[in-house]
């Protein structure tokens, strides 16, 4: 049996892409390697969102072509954002390169590697369309994502997803709901609804399915045996009161947001074509915490975009400080070819960068230790995932607001049990198991 490897880089839609890529080649009679080194198909599945996850690639890449020096049957394929970006010079730049596809060319990859592997060699594959319900190789069975649109309309100056992703299309209600259906009568309990702006989700549709993410909240709510519904990425300028009081109102699904945020000077967020102030997302923030009660809210955030002075940064680290993040996953700002604020004048220095990094990371862990630190005492719902990662006697899970949790107990994964919180730092929370939750 011929073996594949897949390695993946970048955003839960990756991550998602990766699981049906894997699915769809073990149709085709391919099994996993553990590594590319006994792999006979080496699949990357990579990331251009930032120059780092483009030189983690490379590195890897480098890997995998030594080994197909030796053994010059290996096939080595590359999707992804990067390979999308790079399309027109992919093979010139790495000639050991086999295929490549873009994100949209997921579920003809079939027709494209072929049965036991052969791949027409040099080849960026040119069929394009919806990747809707795919096999997936799932990695824990009671957990699933579901892609719910493709692409992204908005303009955001930094960003290379719109040009690597395309336009924004829906996907049907009816498929959605059909998908979460049998994920559920197959074991799911937690389900994350994925989107580059999920609250833009319905509107393109034909006028016969047109709806709006919170009418899709409350169907898939509805839907047996879904104990957890997440969803990422919510566009701050596209949250509307229904999504607020659908998710207040739908038992199942999850107390928690990510919100980019991005910056807190709203000078900066006109630059970056965010098309909300810093006011707006404040009076968004007061809404859904007013709506939802016990809400856990965490973001993106940018530091150093072109023209960013030491007072918009000082604006940055302010809505970090009222807003009392979760957490954050923060940046520097990177430069990508082709979108507009890579060329802005006024770019910030590395130096400043890196000083507002550390700065900024610091107001976010204070704010995090903060907020969980509020949770100690409370029991919380966690679903179990298995063993922690650095003690393997204690079981680690997630609490409903997202948050992993380490903690003593029975319980096994996908089990939903009631875990007392007795200790927190910034990022996790830990505490000892207190009752299996009846369902
Ligand atoms: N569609 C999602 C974001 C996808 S990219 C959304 O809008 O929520 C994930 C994050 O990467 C973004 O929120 C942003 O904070 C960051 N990012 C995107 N482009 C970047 C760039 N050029 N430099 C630095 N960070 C960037
Ligand atoms: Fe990129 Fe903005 Fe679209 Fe998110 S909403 S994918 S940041 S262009
Ligand atoms: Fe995701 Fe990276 Fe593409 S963040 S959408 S894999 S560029």
């Amino acid at each position: 049996m011929k073996r594949y490897h897949v390695t993946t880089f970048g955003c839960q839609m990756n991550a998602h892409d990766s699981e049906r890529i894997k699915g769809m080649l073990e149709e085709l009679g391919l099994g996993e390697a553990p590594d590319q080194h006994e792999a006979d198909v080496i699949v990357f599945n990579t990331c251009t969102i930032r120059e780092k996850p483009d030189q983690r690639f490379a590195a890897h890449l480098a890997q995998a072509a030594a080994l197909k020096q030796r053994e010059p049957d290996k096939v080595i394929a590359v999707g992804g954002c990067y390979a999308e970006a790079q399309r027109e010079r992919l093979f010139d730049l790495y000639p050991y390169v086999d295929v490549a596809f873009g994100p949209g060319s997921i579920p003809h990859l079939a027709d494209w590697i072929g049965t036991g592997g052969q791949a027409p060699r040099g080849r960026f594959a040119e069929w394009r369309s919806f990747a809707g319900d795919l096999p997936a190789r799932r990695e824990r069975p009671f957990q699933a994502w579901v892609q719910i649109s493709m692409g992204c309309n908005s303009k955001c100056s930094y960003c290379i997803v719109p040009s690597v992703r395309g336009r924004e299309q829906s996907r049907r209600p009816g498929d959605i709901v059909g998908e979460v259906t049998r994920l559920a009568s197959a074991g799911v309990r937690e389900v994350t609804l994925l989107g580059q702006n999920v609250n833009s989700w319905g509107r393109d549709l034909l006028p016969d399915v047109r709806t709006e993410f919170g009418e899709l909240l409350r169907a898939v709510d509805a839907i047996d045996g879904i104990e957890r519904i997440r969803f990422t990425s919510p566009h701050p300028k596209d949250f509307r009161v229904p999504v607020i009081e659908a998710m207040a109102e739908c038992a199942a699904v999850c107390e928690h947001a990510h919100l980019p945020l991005q910056s807190g000077s709203t000078r900066i967020l006109k630059a970056m074509r965010r098309t909300y102030g810093r006011q707006r997302y404040l009076k968004l923030v007061d809404e859904m915490r007013a709506g939802i009660p016990d809400l856990a809210l965490t973001t993106d955030i940018i530091v150093g975009f072109p023209g960013e002075t030491e007072a918009d940064f000082h604006e940055t680290l302010e809505v970090v400080k009222e807003v009392g993040f979760d957490s954050a996953f923060t940046f520097v700002f990177s430069p990508r070819h082709g979108t507009e604020a890579a060329t802005m004048p006024d770019q910030v220095s590395e130096d400043v960068k890196r000083e507002r990094i550390e700065r900024l990371v610091d107001v976010v862990q204070r704010s995090a230790r903060l907020r969980n630190a509020e949770r100690v005492g409370r029991t919380e719902e966690v679903l179990v995932e298995g063993p922690s990662r650095t003690d393997p006697s204690v079981l680690r899970g997630r609490t409903r607001r997202n948050t992993t949790v380490n903690f003593s107990g029975g319980g096994v994964p996908g089990d939903l049990v009631h875990v007392h919180i007795e200790r927190a730092t910034s990022t996790t929370l830990s505490g000892r198991e207190v009752a299996l939750v009846a369902v």
